[in-house]
């Protein structure tokens, strides 16, 4: 243990519980010195592997912008869900100062992977692994604080739709979010834990929800992902040339929001029992692409432009209700940039007591300017019909202000606390 790591532990467990004794400890550790050889037998595994290890990878917390959005997507993810703890206007308006604070110091030291201020596994922060932390507001952040003159016009939960069958209780929309990316869960879960122990007095959980992409390394990194139905999926993005026009706001309504975006946050599940009945290019025609290579069933290669006008047998190639001709964008200003991770959590429990094979799904964000133009045309369209929706349902749903990047010395929100 390095001094910084005990002064860092030293404040993060102050006066957090009573001491064990040094005799009690030995006693229960009866063949700790195997767990000795361990760590040895790692750390050098890890030397010899030279280039391939990318746990000191750094993505840098402060800019223009926040990382997290157009940044890589990392193998791991933890969405989380708070809401204010506070009853006054005037409480909870500090508390969200508070907050912000707390997580732009933390956030600023773990993402070069240095402990945070009150840290009690200050170990666990020597490895940040692409590690970013962003920060969305709700919209009761800006109701509950008396800030709502500068909530941005967009900001409101999203239309009811016929397919959404959301559970409100289990996956509500909050009044703060936290994104959490890294490539190793480790960090990931360390991350989670200290920037939501810091704040404990000032917030109430709601959920926390957890994904995956590939791991980092298993493939080529221009290698795009897969979901758990087995397409792959995210083939058609923006690209770094559309970010100040279609991602980042430029501050034309709130001057405070410029260098800020939006998310949606959709939580959906996978009816993968039903999925695996259909054959394949049933399947494909869902999609209107192919699986083993994602191309478009037109023709091509995977990033090939789709011929939606094109017949075989005198019937389109690719389908008019598959996902992607409903998702196509019909004006340049209906795109948005999509970053989603898969989900595949325990099964939980019927009614019946039955546990389902599976609990899998997509948790999909989408970043853009403006949800109300951008997001909310081509999930209305696909409400409305989409071959895909037979095998998919959203079962949580939030609308999210992600805040303008930090400067140094600053902290995040501090144009819109001003
Ligand atoms: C579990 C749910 C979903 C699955 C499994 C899924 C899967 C896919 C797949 C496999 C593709 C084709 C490859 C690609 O270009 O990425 C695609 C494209 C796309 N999806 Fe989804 N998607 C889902 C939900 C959504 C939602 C909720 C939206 C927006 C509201 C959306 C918007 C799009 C768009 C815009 C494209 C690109 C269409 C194009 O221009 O070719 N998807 N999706």
């Amino acid at each position: 243990m390095t001094d910084d790591d005990r002064d860092h532990r030293e404040r993060g467990k102050r006066g957090r519980g009573p001491a064990l004794s040094r005799r009690s400890l030995i006693a229960g550790v009866a063949g700790a010195a195997g767990l000795g050889v361990g760590a040895t037998a790692i750390a050098r595994s890890a030397d010899s592997a030279g280039a391939s290890v990318h746990g000191g990878d750094v993505i840098e917390f402060y800019g223009e912008h926040q990382a997290g959005v157009t940044t890589p997507p990392t193998a791991h993810v933890n969405y989380i869900g708070f809401d204010l703890a506070a009853d006054s206007e005037r409480q909870a308006r500090e508390a969200l100062a508070g907050i912000l604070r707390v997580w732009t110091e933390d956030a600023a030291r773990l993402t070069r992977g240095a402990p945070a201020l009150a840290d009690s596994e200050p170990e666990l922060a020597r490895v940040p692994a692409r590690l970013t932390v962003t920060v969305g507001l709700g919209p009761g952040s800006f109701t509950r604080t008396g800030l709502e003159g500068r909530r941005p016009r967009w900001l409101h939960p999203l239309p009811a739709y016929p397919i959404d069958r959301l559970d409100e209780r289990r996956w509500p929309q909050t009044d703060l979010l936290l994104q959490i990316c890294s490539d190793d869960p480790i960090t990931v879960a360390h991350a989670t834990r200290v920037l939501t122990s810091n704040v404990a007095g000032r917030i109430r959980l709601r959920w926390v929800q957890r994904g995956f992409r590939n791991a980092r390394g298993s493939q080529d990194e221009k290698v795009t992902m897969r979901n758990l139905m087995g397409q792959v999926d995210g083939t058609v993005n923006l690209g770094p040339g559309d970010f100040d026009t279609l991602v980042w706001d430029d501050g034309g309504e709130q001057p405070w929001f410029a260098g800020g975006t939006s998310m949606v946050l959709r939580r959906i599940a996978m009816d993968l029992d039903r999925w695996q009945e259909l054959d394949p290019a049933s399947q494909e025609l869902t999609v209107g692409r192919r699986l083993s290579d994602g191309a478009p069933l037109s023709g091509g290669g995977e990033h090939d432009d789709p011929d939606f006008d094109k017949l075989v047998d005198g019937l389109p190639a690719i389908p008019a209700s598959s996902h992607i001709a409903r998702a196509r964008h019909r004006t340049p200003a209906e795109q948005f940039l999509r970053r989603g991770y898969n989900y595949d959590d325990p099964p939980e429990p019927g009614p019946d007591g039955v546990l389902p094979i599976s609990n899998s799904g997509l948790l999909f964000a989408a970043y853009q300017r403006d949800v109300d133009t951008q997001f909310a045309p081509v999930q209305a369209r696909l409400a409305e019909h989409d071959a895909l929706n037979e095998w998919t349902t959203p079962i949580g749903s939030g609308v999210y202000a992600i805040l303008p990047g930090a400067r140094r010395g600053q902290a995040l929100g501090q144009s819109l606390l001003a």
